[in-house]
């Protein structure tokens, strides 16, 4: 037992003597480590001793072994509030799974900090952008609050024709409503403009719809125009059928059905395979079972919106096209539902762009 006990006071001596020396924070941890280190801590070997100790007396041996303990651990705390161990306190601490005695692991990481990023449909929208500016395009605008002659007669919708059904309008007060499609922006490019014209438009349009999966009163198009001279369908097939390789991949399933338009002639309306079920699923909510989305209605300019904005359709020629930008982005990032694109729930919303 005086062995023992001798030995626990040269052990104090020399922390002690160390601790006096210990003078920046990498030293006290390894004085923490010297003395109380889990296998080979001097302290800890202690306790080993301890086992073989005589039971009788045993209780003193351990209360002289817990005071070493007690004092060691008290020194370093003190020490470490004074400052000494703290990370300022020179640069040189080291933190290897480490707590500081006030209790700080200096281990964890950071509260982390949430920077907002574009919304998904922003990013979108800049993707396509992409490559029509690859292409040579340019970036229209155009507004939101429209007259009646953007958004119909100069497109060669005569008042009350049948045709303006496809587009439940939400009108607003006399001549103005919110322009169902972003169709008018190609008569105020070409009214003000000259051919060669090469231009897309991106931007909100509204309708009176219900909601559904694939449905909303307001959601995002992009409209294309070409207009030069000696501009055929067959630019117009190719330069789409690019666009959506560049978007979906070499690979993907594009189909031109005929349709109708009354700013076009011919029309076509283009689908894309279904991303959701790939024509799997009878009773996809995406596609209602038939393999394809309808994503983007195309034709060539009619000579009479044309004549409407004083270009010679004699000489000029043009094509273009209009994209529901939320749909192809439904099926690009396999989202199941439109509506998730403006609940703003940010559990949806950090899935996309930096974190
Ligand atoms: N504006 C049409 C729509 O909203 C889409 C469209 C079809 C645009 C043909 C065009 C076009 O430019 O040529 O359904």
């Amino acid at each position: 037992m005086s062995s023992l006990r001798d030995r626990i006071e040269g052990l104090r001596k020399a922390f002690e003597e160390s601790a006096r020396k210990a003078g920046d924070a990498r030293a006290l941890e390894e004085l923490r480590n010297a003395f109380l280190g889990r296998k080979k801590g001097h302290v800890t070997l202690l306790f080993e001793d301890l086992k073989s100790v005589p039971a009788g007396e045993k209780r003193e041996a351990g209360q002289l072994i817990n005071e070493l303990k007690d004092f060691v651990q008290e020194w370093l705390r003190q020490k470490a509030a004074s400052g000494v161990a703290s990370v300022s306190g020179g640069g040189s601490i080291t933190t290897h799974g480490y707590k500081t005695e006030g209790g700080t692991d200096l281990t964890l990481p950071g509260r982390k900090r949430y920077v907002g990023t574009p919304h998904p449909l922003t990013l979108f929208e800049q993707e396509i952008e992409r490559v029509f500016l690859g292409m040579g395009f340019t970036i229209e605008e155009g507004p939101e609050i429209e007259t009646d002659y953007y958004n119909f007669e100069a497109l060669n919708f005569p008042p009350y024709h049948p045709a303006r059904d496809k587009w439940d309008t939400l009108f607003i007060k006399g001549d103005l409503l919110l322009r169902t499609h972003t169709s008018p922006v190609q008569v105020r490019v070409m009214e003000r403009s000259k051919p060669p014209i090469r231009i897309i438009c991106p931007g909100r349009v509204f309708r009176h719809e219900t909601p559904d999966p694939t449905h909303l009163p307001m959601f995002m198009q992009v409209e294309g125009l070409v207009v030069d001279e000696g501009v055929t369908f067959a630019h117009l097939k190719g330069t789409l059928e690019y666009f959506l390789r560049a978007l979906f991949g070499e690979k993907v399933k594009v189909r031109f059905r005929p349709s109708f338009f009354p700013f076009t002639e011919p029309s076509a309306e283009v689908d894309i395979e279904c991303i959701v079920c790939g024509g799997r699923d009878a009773a996809c909510r995406v596609c209602g079972g038939t393999g394809w989305k309808e994503i983007l209605g195309s034709g060539m300019v009619h000579p009479q919106v044309l004549k409407n904005v004083n270009i010679d359709p004699e000489k000029y020629s043009g094509w273009a096209f209009g994209l529901g930008i939320d749909r192809t982005a439904m099926l690009a990032l396999g989202i199941p539902e439109m509506r998730y694109f403006y609940e703003n729930d940010l559990r949806f919303l950090r899935q996309f762009g930096t974190k």
